[in-house]
Parts: structure tokens; C-alpha cells; sequence
């Protein structure tokens, strides 16, 4: 499916689908919250992180395969819940979803996919997949969108915490851009008897208001993680943990995974760096829960500087999404490009195997 487009580099794919897209998609998709801080923290403070190999170790036979929530995958990354996806391509999220199981990538379907989870899950057949839940302000909706993820092959849920309410996007704010402002991202609602029941929805124009009246919740709190926890028998993942200490409390309430994340730097600007963030939290939690990273990831030493900091698989986030303004196939092109990039970073770091990967093999410089 990708053999058609030619190699290319992360800058290289953004510039393409700032050249596919309009100027308010590519700058939703690209942007962070405020002056940006965080959004450059993230990929900055991967550069000041070094890789120091090793040689002289036969790294002839490389395996990148991991296992990701309990799902086993053929490269230590999964796709990031994005919603939306249908402002950078008119497939949206089938195109990715397809590319992803085209490679046995999991796959995690946002609550504001453009797509519903149900179409979603009919293009992937058994490939793996996971729910992401924006907490609506109402627990009933809450709980239908868990039953839907779980009677359509849906194999964990991920409680995106980070998000009560949306950020400070200033981009957005200049452009007038709201994705759900347009309509996009209604198909989980539109699709959720719960949601029907309670919303009088005659026209778009109700649809939207609804939505957004219902999307956020910030009266959330871990007694909410609690009820879920009691009433699904999925794994849940708590997505959006930067603090140890929150860290630990997702243990404590039951979570399975964490989701080391500050959102793309497109929630609370001037936070940490994800990068940052991991060692103390590797430090207070490994081997307690499963902890997955993201931010900032594009390239494939990226990827080998955050399992050696500990973390245990990584999600893609803007990388996949440029790789949308060509559908299927330059997702696909993403998909594969990534993992032979991984694989030589590996052998090159002077190992053969991911686990094998430990912080010893990477030092911070100060400069
Ligand atoms: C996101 N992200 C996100 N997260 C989430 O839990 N639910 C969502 O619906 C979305 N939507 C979304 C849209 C867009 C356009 C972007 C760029 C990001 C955050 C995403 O899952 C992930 O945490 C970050 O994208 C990771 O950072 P990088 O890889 O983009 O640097």
C-alpha cells in the first residue's frame, strides 16, 4: 500500500500536509497551548538526551516486537488517539485504522473520531485496538461509550486525565478553529443511545451544542477511575500522567497502564517535557504498571531514548497524522519507515532486543 510514496523525513512529512491541508487544520493539528513551550520542550528536550552504544556485540538478529496492553505488536509504537482525523484526509480515521492493522499496529479511536468507534472497528476486522474516553460531564454516557468499546473488539479504554477542560490554544483562537465547531468529530455521540435519549438533536446545529455542552468533565476525580474500575473488566489506561505522585495514585486505583503525557503540549503550556517527566516516574512505578510514552516521538531514536528511560512502549501522535494527508498508504509509509528506522537505532545502540534497552545506554547533557 505505501510502496508508491518515496521515503520521507518527519520535517518532510509535515511540510507535505501543511502543503495538503488548510491553513486552520494544519495549525490545529500542529500547534500547542499558549506560547508553545511545552510543545518545543518536548521535542527539544529529546535532543539533550544522548544515545551512548555499545559495539562488538553481534546485533545480527533484531527484535522490536512488544507487548502493548496486552496486545502483542510487531514494533514498540502504537497510534495515538487523535480525533478528528477527517480534517487532514476524508477517510479519517478508516485510512489510519486500516494502516495500522495493515501492520498489526494498535489502534486507539478517540472519543471525537470522526468516524464512530462501531465503523472504526468494522475496517479492522481482529486487529488490535484500544478506546480512548474524554469523561463526559454525564457518567451514564460514559459508561455506554465503555459497553460500545467492549462488544466491538475494543481491548482496553484510555482515560485521557489531562483534559478537564481544553486548553489555552492561541493558534485555534486566531483562526476561529474548532474542529467541533464545524461538526467534525460527533459520530460516538450521534451513534450513543444513552447520549439520543437525553439530548434533543433535530438539527447539526443541536448535535454541536449538545456535544460540547456534555464533552469535558471537571468535577473528575480518581473516585471516578474507581467506578470504572468496577465496572469494566478491560484494562484502563490513564493517559496523561506527568507528576509520580499522580503516578502512584493510578496504581493505587486500580490502572493496568499510564500514558507518561502532557498531551502533545497542547493542554497546560510551560509544563514538563514528557522526556523529562519519565525518568521519576520509571523510578516510583516500573514494573507496578505499565507505563507507555508520548510526545515528541519522530524518529526512531526517539523511540530507543525513551524505552531505555524506561518506558515500555511509545504512541505516535503528529508523525501518524502527517502521514494521513496521503490516506492509507502514507500512514502505512510511516508505519514501516519508523520501524526499520527503530531497528537500526537498536542494533546501532549495540542491542537486540527492546527490553534489553536500559538507561545505561543514555545520558542527558547539560549544555
Ligand atoms: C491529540 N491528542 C489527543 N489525545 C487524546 O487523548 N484524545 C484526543 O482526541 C486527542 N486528539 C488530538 C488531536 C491532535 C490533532 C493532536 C496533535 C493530538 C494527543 C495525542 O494523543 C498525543 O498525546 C500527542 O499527540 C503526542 O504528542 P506528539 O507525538 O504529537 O508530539
Amino acid at each position: 500500500m505505501s510502496g508508491n510514496i518515496h521515503f520521507r523525513s518527519p520535517e518532510e512529512w509535515e511540510r507535505v500536509a501543511k502543503d495538503y491541508l488548510d491553513k486552520g487544520a494544519f495549525e490545529y493539528i500542529q500547534s500547542g497551548a499558549g506560547a508553545e513551550e511545552t510543545l518545543l520542550a518536548n521535542v527539544r528536550s529529546l535532543k539533550k538526551w544522548t544515545i551512548v552504544p555499545r559495539v562488538l556485540r553481534d546485533v545480527s538478529a533484531i527484535d522490536v516486537t512488544q507487548r502493548i496492553v496486552g496486545v502483542k505488536a510487531p514494533v514498540p509504537f502504537a497510534l495515538a488517539p487523535v480525533g478528528f482525523q477527517t480534517i487532514v484526509h476524508p477517510q479519517g480515521e478508516l485510512a489510519s485504522a486500516r494502516a495500522a492493522a495493515a501492520h498489526n499496529v494498535p489502534f486507539i479511536v478517540s472519543t471525537v473520531s470522526s468516524y464512530s468507534l462501531e465503523e472504526i472497528a468494522e475496517v479492522m476486522g481482529d486487529s488490535p485496538r484500544f478506546f480512548q474516553l474524554y469523561w463526559p460531564s454525564d457518567d451514564e454516557i460514559a459508561l455506554s461509550f465503555v459497553r460500545r468499546a467492549e462488544e466491538n473488539g475494543y481491548s482496553a479504554i484510555f482515560v485521557t486525565v489531562d483534559t478537564p477542560m481544553l486548553g489555552w490554544r492561541e493558534q485555534d483562537k486566531q483562526n476561529q478553529y474548532f474542529p467541533l465547531r464545524n461538526g467534525q468529530g460527533l459520530g460516538n455521540y450521534l451513534a450513543d443511545p444513552v447520549f439520543l435519549q437525553k439530548a434533543t438533536v433535530t438539527k447539526t446545529e443541536d448535535a454541536i451544542k449538545e456535544v460540547a455542552s456534555r464533552l469535558f468533565n471537571a468535577t473528575l476525580t480518581w473516585e471516578h477511575l474507581k467506578w470504572l474500575r468496577a465496572q469494566t473488566k478491560l484494562p484502563i489506561v490513564v493517559k496523561g500522567i506527568v507528576h509520580p505522585e499522580d503516578a502512584k495514585l493510578a496504581v493505587e486505583y486500580g490502572a493496568d497502564a499510564i500514558v507518561v503525557s502532557n498531551h502533545g503540549g497542547r493542554q497546560l503550556d510551560g509544563s514538563i517535557s514528557s522526556i523529562d517527566a519519565l525518568p521519576a516516574i520509571v523510578e516510583d512505578v516500573k514494573g507496578e504498571v505499565e507505563i507507555l510514552f508520548d510526545g515528541g516521538i519522530r524518529r526512531g531514536t526517539d523511540v530507543i531514548k525513551a524505552l531505555a528511560l524506561g518506558a515500555d512502549s511509545i504512541l505516535l501522535g503528529r508523525l501518524f497524522v502527517y502521514g494521513l494527508a496521503n490516506g492509507q498508504a502514507g500512514v502505512e509509509k510511516v508505519i514501516t519507515q519508523l520501524k526499520e528506522e527503530v531497528e537500526i537505532a537498536l542494533a546501532l545502540t549495540g542491542e537486540t532486543k527492546i527490553r534489553s534497552l536500559q538507561s545505561g545506554v543514555v545520558r542527558k547533557v547539560t549544555n
